[in-house]
């Protein structure tokens, strides 16, 4: 997998679990992302026992990985939100207003070493047919009375058609501020147990958690943070949430320009400058696409992107990042399933979790600390809309059934013999994945998801078996990186090369 800037500059020493495996604790925040982190935070703070479990090291996920945007302007979402209700598109801005706030009142409180940065948000676009979409939205902010401005005169080294300029809003160095943000959380008495992944969970009042090294935890209160909610409880989130995949890459550049910018056009592209007291970066990312499918050229795209408008292609980090897309472009914030009433969830955002992930944190704990409900009724799980949208629960069920059905890849009948190939084999009526690394050796994998079944694809650009279903990911020898699902892929025999590749019919 590529390596992300952050990651890159930053670097934490992971703490483990302690203590003989049996606790009680006040709420249990699983998933250390920034919406486990914030949540446990804020609960810790408010004179709460709490305790985060993270299956990995805290910020490997989607939050330590993204471009670092800290704004409310979500592409060109409130004119879509209005046509629906002024109360919901409302509700959305001061939502993510607040997490975004709060997210500054973190990182400025705890001194948090993480370049935050007030900056100008810019949605352009490089076409005629953008200017009418521009005007609309702008059009919404006016009635919605959120700050704003249209322009046809940003500094961008490249013609704009138009502009649309959300002031106020920030830019940081997103996996700095997450481990900024432990620290500042066991400075408050607050734990964390990393490589401790929860895999059950049952009960009310109190909850049982188990994990998969054996330990039982119980708590008043459990918050699953874990992006795709590792624990389904009857909210049927398999059929309500899209993976997605963008790229990401970090090119040295002249100057860094003052604002975040996001292109409205079909395959537009994200920009975001970091300099971080060095010399100018700008992050070019994109070229998305669903979790399952391929794009191997996606950063040649990126970089060909930035050499014609930007002038550069002195690419430094090259790394990719999934989030998840619902239905209605409403994250799900509160109560889990039907019935859950101490077990809460926040997933969904969009590729918007650095404000939601804020949001969904100030709604989690003030509903845990004081009962309130603020907000939270336009953002719940079980909502119906989300629920009966049929036409995506056919997208999703159409997409899955090839791949439950193992109809995906007809695979071939030889093992990857180049060093650094994967594929699908078909090898006795068995398919089974294949990858040769870059030392000749070969990893054998079985392609069913340990999750609900479906059938991985392998990736050849990040060298991974992806779930096309829920978004699982693991490594080319079968080592999960990325949930819902708990376990590795299966592999036919461990350890080495389980099977030989068969003879090249030509020798
Ligand atoms: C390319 C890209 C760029 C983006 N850029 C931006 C941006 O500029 N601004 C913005 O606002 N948003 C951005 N986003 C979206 C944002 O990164 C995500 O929405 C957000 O980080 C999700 O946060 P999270 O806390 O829900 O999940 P995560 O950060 O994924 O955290 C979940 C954690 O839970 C852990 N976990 C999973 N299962 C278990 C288990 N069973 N037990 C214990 N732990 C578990 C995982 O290891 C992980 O650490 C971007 C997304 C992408 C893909
Ligand atoms: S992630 Fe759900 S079946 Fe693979």
């Amino acid at each position: 997998m590529g390596i992300c800037l952050w990651q890159d500059l930053a670097k934490r020493k992971s703490t483990p679990p302690q203590g003989d495996g049996n606790e009680q604790v006040d709420c249990l925040i699983i998933g250390g992302g920034l919406t486990g982190l914030m949540t446990a935070y804020l609960l810790q703070k408010a004179g709460r026992n709490t305790l985060l479990l993270e299956g990995n090291t805290i910020g490997q996920g989607a939050s330590g990985r993204n471009t670092g945007k800290i704004t409310c302007q979500h592409g060109l979402i409130y004119h879509t939100l209005l046509d629906k209700s002024q109360e919901l598109a409302l509700g959305f801005y001061q939502a993510n207003k607040i997490g975004k706030e709060k997210l500054a009142e973190i990182a400025r409180q705890e001194e948090i070493d993480c370049c935050l940065t007030p900056q100008e948000s810019v949605l352009f676009s490089q076409r005629p047919q953008g200017v009418e979409a521009l005007d609309q939205e702008f059009e919404a902010y006016q009635q919605l009375g959120i700050p704003g401005y249209r322009t046809n005169g940003i500094t961008l080294p490249f013609p704009v058609t138009g502009a649309l300029v959300m002031p106020d809003q920030y830019s940081y160095q997103p996996y700095a501020f997450l481990i900024g943000l432990a620290q500042a959380y066991e400075r408050c008495g607050g734990r964390i147990w990393e490589h401790t992944r929860a895999i059950e969970l049952e009960g009310e009042d109190p909850v049982t958690v188990r994990t998969q090294d054996g330990r039982q935890l119980t708590a008043q209160w459990v918050v699953v943070a874990t992006h795709f909610p590792f624990y389904d409880g009857g909210g049927m989130y398999f059929s309500r949430l899209q993976p997605k995949r963008s790229y990401l890459t970090a090119l040295s550049c002249r100057e860094i320009l003052p604002g975040s910018y996001l292109s409205i056009d079909p395959d537009g592209v994200s920009i975001q400058y970091f300099s971080g007291g060095r010399e100018p970066l700008v992050l070019v990312g994109g070229a998305a696409h669903l979790v399952g499918e391929e794009n191997p050229e996606a950063y040649d795209q990126l970089k060909r992107w930035a050499r014609e408008h930007l002038g550069t292609d002195q690419l430094g980090w090259a790394w990719d990042a999934q989030d998840l897309l619902p239905p209605d472009q409403l994250p799900y914030i509160g109560p889990l399933g039907p019935g859950a009433e101490r077990i809460l969830v926040a997933t969904g955002y969009s590729k918007w979790g650095n404000t939601w992930g804020g949001a969904a944190a100030c709604m989690l704990s003030e509903f845990i600390l004081t009962g309130g409900k603020r907000q939270l009724s336009l953002f719940q799980p079980m909502r119906l809309g989300s629920i009966t949208n049929l036409q995506f629960v056919q997208e999703n069920f159409q997409a899955a059934k090839g791949y439950l059905s193992g109809l995906a890849t007809p695979g071939e009948d030889q093992f990857p013999v180049q060093p650094g190939q994967g594929r699908v084999v078909r090898r006795n009526g068995q398919k089974l994945g294949g990858y040769r690394d870059l030392q000749g050796k070969l990893h054998v994998v079985e392609l069913r998801c340990p999750h609900l079944g479906c059938e991985v694809a392998f990736n050849q650009l990040e060298a991974t078996w992806d779930c096309p279903c829920h978004g699982s990911r693991f490594s080319y020898d079968g080592t999960l990186l990325e949930g819902p699902a708990l376990t590795h892929l299966e592999r036919p025999e461990q350890g080495e090369e389980p099977l030989p590749p068969l003879p090249d019919p030509g020798k």
